[in-house]
């Protein structure tokens, strides 16, 4: 009897596991690709403190925990609102003050407040002492912060509140059925990497860091600077975000649009242009916090 329980269980756990995961910002892939980016551009003060603070069984790489945020979500049902920022429908601008709140109205709940708590969290990093002290779980404030710059940098992750940021848009994606938030975390990157890098994230990796040091070099000290005196600026990356929800992820697109080779075609130079920076900025943003010496 308890046997088949046991049994009837692990089916169940078998089948939940291979039930869709719902969108919470880019996917597992698009998080690999912005971690890895970001851990080939680290300090060597950043890389040890990486090294330090993630967990043994990661052995070193950032990439392979970039979505725990996503994992823990029920988990820590709190995280939910961390990941995203909804903004008026159809303003097209961000605020902080206005936006960065949960569904309560609760203050910061948002993925820029989420940015700015992490990177506060991580400030107090010593090296000396080890993760487990202090008042802050320091291995969680690095994924999360891992996890939610990439998060800011998905236009949809910065969207109208009345459609939750394209969740609850129907369209086909060529001839699949999905909902528009699911192909900017998803699909897009998807169909790139089956139809330009070998079905790999690696190969995307290796083509985004070839243009972050060639077509794009010289705008990439831009991309890691920080107004004033801030660790973090998660409010112009969430501003850039809804603009490109504007331009790009919503535009000409309405309830049960099939997108299809134009909107890959014309879309995909912003999906790509969206990973780099994220990679850049979180490789900066943790520079800062544990220090720039350089490699
Ligand atoms: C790190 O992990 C990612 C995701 O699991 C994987 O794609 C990548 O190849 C790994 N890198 C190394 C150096 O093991
Ligand atoms: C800040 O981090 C703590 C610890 O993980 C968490 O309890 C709190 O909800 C976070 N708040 C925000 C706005 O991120
Ligand atoms: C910190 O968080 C990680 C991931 O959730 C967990 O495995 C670890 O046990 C935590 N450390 C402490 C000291 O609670
Ligand atoms: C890199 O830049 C070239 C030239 O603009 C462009 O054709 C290509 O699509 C870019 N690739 C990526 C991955 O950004
Ligand atoms: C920036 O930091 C430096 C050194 O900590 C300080 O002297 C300066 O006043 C700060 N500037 C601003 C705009 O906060
Ligand atoms: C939107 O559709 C119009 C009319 O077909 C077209 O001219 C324009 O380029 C499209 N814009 C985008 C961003 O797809
Ligand atoms: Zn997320």
């Amino acid at each position: 009897m308890e046997h088949r329980t046991t049994v009837i269980l692990l089916l169940l756990a078998v089948v939940v596991a291979a039930l869709p995961a719902p969108s919470h910002g880019w996917g597992v892939d698009g998080h690999i690709i912005v971690c890895q980016i970001a851990q080939g551009r680290l300090s060597d003060a950043a890389t040890k403190a990486v090294n330090d603070l993630l967990p043994s069984d990661a052995s070193g790489n950032l990439s392979s925990l970039c979505s725990w945020a996503d994992k823990v979500r029920f988990r820590y049902h709190w995280s939910a609102p961390l990941h995203f920022i909804d903004t008026p429908d159809n303003l097209c601008t961000y605020n902080y003050d206005r936006d960065c709140k949960d569904e309560e109205g609760v203050k910061d709940r948002c993925v820029a407040g989420a940015i700015n708590n992490y990177t506060s969290q991580l400030l107090t990093y010593a090296p000396s002492s080890s993760s487990s002290s202090g008042q802050y779980n320091l291995t969680e404030a690095l994924l999360f912060l891992s996890h939610f710059i990439g998060d800011v940098h998905q236009p949809l992750h910065v969207g109208f509140s009345s459609d939750r940021g394209g969740n609850t848009i129907d369209v086909h994606w060529y001839r699949r059925k999905t909902v528009l938030h699911h192909v900017w975390d998803v699909n897009i990157i998807e169909t790139a990497e089956k139809d330009y890098y070998d079905k790999g994230t690696d190969e995307f990796v290796d083509a985004l860091n070839k243009n972050i040091t060639g077509e794009w070099s010289g705008k990439v000290q831009g991309w890691e600077e920080c107004s004033k005196n801030l660790t973090a600026c998660p409010d112009i990356y969430a501003s850039e975000g809804i603009t490109a929800a504007c331009d790009w992820a919503y535009k000409n697109v309405t309830e049960d649009s099939t997108l299809s080779d134009d909107y890959f075609d014309s879309r995909l130079p912003v999906v790509n242009l969206r990973l780099a920076q994220g990679g850049v900025r979180l490789a900066a943003t943790l520079n800062r916090i544990f220090g720039q010496k350089a490699k």
